[in-house]
């Protein structure tokens, strides 16, 4: 490393200089941030495993149970011969749960951010569905991305589950719809999961459970600054937070601050006023109507929309409009 203020503490993990930069550009913005693709270490893929898994965490759950309940269906509506194509694809449970009805998928096409998971799905998927070709796309799913060479001429099926269309703001899913369009090609079909609007008293604690899953998720964050952007947090002085904007129908995390305090961020100082927050990611939560109006926008029309029976989630299938 040319520059000595990128010192680390782990030298098996390089201080990271682009890193440093984008979390810098957030901390000292006035209201401070933090880009949500970070939360996604090797840790933070272990702890968002476990939310999945939390007794509050219904969004999963509820998904999968959804999506198992209507692949049969979703199996003869999509196209025979298609590739599909998943959008965030940390494991290929859900996935497996489509191409178990899909007719002859030529290909699956796995998009992540975490190189580490996309290769052992891959590995896996190598034994469980013999023939399928597997190609994963490492990348930051946010920006346009090219389909790999496997797949051009191919028909596509978009697929983008967990309800992360969520975490983008409006402007910014519309954006993404819209990139997807263009990646997918005319003909392309997108399944979405969209997480519904419900009482704040099940939103809450789905992102601040008991057991303080969703709080040490958050707060990896800060451990992962620590170790590759020579920051020093003390983690016992930030406090997750959820909270539930009406006006924006969104929940926001945020990492609070415990009293005023300065920290050090790959040699910039930052000050924290008391009680100031670190606002971390956004979820949120639409309605059917809501989000076919934002899919329309970007070039995609709603053919068929299930909900789960108490209607705390729904997965859409669209249909790209050929323009
Ligand atoms: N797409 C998930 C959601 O918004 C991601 C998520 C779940 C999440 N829990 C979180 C993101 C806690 C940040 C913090 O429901």
């Amino acid at each position: 490393m040319p520059d000595g203020s990128f010192a680390t503490q782990d030298s098996s993990v390089p201080t990271d200089p682009h890193l440093a930069a984008e979390a810098l550009e957030g901390l000292l913005a006035p209201t401070k941030t933090l880009p949500p693709k970070f939360f996604y270490d090797a840790a933070g893929c272990a702890l968002f495993d476990d939310i999945t898994r939390l007794p509050e965490y219904y969004v999963t759950r509820t998904e999968r149970a959804l999506l198992g309940s209507i692949a049969p269906e979703l199996g003869e509506l999509l196209p025979s011969g298609a590739a599909l194509v998943e959008f965030g694809a940390s494991d290929e449970a859900k996935a497996s749960l489509l191409i178990a009805h899909l007719r002859t998928p030529a290909a699956y096409v796995p998009i992540d951010i975490a190189a580490g998971a996309l290769a052992a799905l891959r590995a896996r998927m190598a034994r469980s569905h013999v023939g399928l070709p597997v190609l994963p796309i490492a990348a930051d799913f946010i920006r346009p991305l090219a389909p790999p060479a496997g797949i051009m001429g191919l028909r596509a099926i978009g697929f983008f589950p967990g309800s992360t269309i969520g975490n983008f703001d409006p402007a910014q899913a519309e954006r993404f719809l819209r990139g997807a369009h263009h990646m997918l090609g005319p003909n392309a079909y997108f399944v979405v999961g969209v997480d519904l609007r419900k009482p704040v008293e099940i939103l809450i604690p789905a992102y601040d459970d008991a057991q303080g899953v969703t709080a040490a998720f958050n707060l990896n964050l800060l451990t992962r600054l620590n170790r590759e952007a020579a920051a020093d947090f003390d983690l016992a002085r930030f406090a997750h937070q959820a909270r539930w904007n009406d006006e924006e129908g969104r929940i926001e995390m945020h990492l609070v601050s415990r009293g005023a305090q300065r920290v050090s961020v790959a040699g910039t100082p930052i000050s924290f006023a008391d009680g100031e927050s670190i606002h971390t990611e956004n979820s949120y939560k639409h309605s059917v109507p809501g989000f076919l109006t934002l899919a329309a926008r970007a070039g995609w029309r709603g053919c068929r929309v299930w909900t789960d029976p108490a209607r705390h989630f729904s997965i859409h299938l669209l249909q790209a409009n050929s323009d």
